[in-house]
């Protein structure tokens, strides 16, 4: 287990406090959408820190070509021998496919992540991985997120999500504890998260070698970055 993050609940615990069985069971909600409407059709996907399938089932469904990474074998389990989906076991920050991709996606707030070394890691992989002409997709946390607790929100698919609480834990990260209600189980998760202003998401993205091309979404939850060569060369 990653050092500050925790998962309970029935079922395989990632290193970072998911439950497998969870992920699994969790449909998407709007992100393929908004993942289509942002990259050409086809594309080659590198999807960072998969979990079991969740938003790459329906990618590959769309004709999308995805490979998976995650350091839990237990999620990819979900997604291999999927037509089209490749997966990988790796720490996003040790990943070196020797290849670029013309999509590279870091959803599920990991761009948080609170230590800075595991950041600055992860979006290193990113620039990696990214074809000069491809892009990156991430995905913010929005205001809120570590000030409006504890609230919840009813999904359709039948479960209650909870943000319980947000504790500070020092050096601008906080304690976040989720828990995922649903008729017959309950599973939390306690991660450790680090609030971003724009400025600092943007900071960090340019250290990276990356720079923002778009926000998708008016909350600013997904944004598309390109390689800054990439900017450099089209002026
Ligand atoms: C919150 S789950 C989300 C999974 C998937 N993106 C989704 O939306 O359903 C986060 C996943 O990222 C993986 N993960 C988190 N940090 C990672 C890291 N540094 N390297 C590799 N995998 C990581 C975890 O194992 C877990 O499967």
């Amino acid at each position: 287990m990653r050092e500050g993050y925790e998962g309970t609940g029935p079922g395989g615990i990632t290193p970072d406090g998911c439950a497998v069985d969870l992920y699994a069971r969790m449909p998407a909600r709007d992100e393929p959408d908004i993942i289509e409407a942002a990259v050409p059709a086809g594309a080659r996907i590198l999807e960072l820190g998969s979990g079991a399938g969740r938003m790459t089932h329906p990618l590959l469904a769309r004709g999308f070509r995805v490979t998976a990474v995650d350091e839990s074998a237990g999620m990819l389990q979900h997604i291999s021998g999927a037509p089209g989906a490749r997966t990988v076991q790796s720490p996003i920050e040790a990943l070196d496919l020797g290849e670029t991709f013309d999509v590279v996606l870091l959803a599920s707030f990991l761009v948080h992540a609170g230590d800075p070394k595991v950041r600055e890691g992860i979006l290193a992989a990113c620039r990696r991985h990214v074809s000069d002409d491809g892009c990156v997709l991430i995905q913010r946390e929005t205001p809120g997120f570590h000030t409006d607790v504890p609230r919840e929100r009813v999904d359709p698919a039948g479960y209650t999500l909870r943000i319980v609480s947000a504790t500070p834990v020092g050096d601008g990260v906080d304690s976040i504890r989720a828990e995922y209600v649903w008729p017959d189980v309950t599973w939390t998760q306690t991660f450790l998260s680090r609030e971003l202003s724009v400025a600092e998401f943007e900071r960090y993205l340019g250290d990276a070698g990356l720079v923002v091309d778009r926000y998708l979404t008016e909350d600013g939850m997904w944004v598309r970055a390109r390689a800054r060569a990439r900017v450099r060369s089209v002026r």
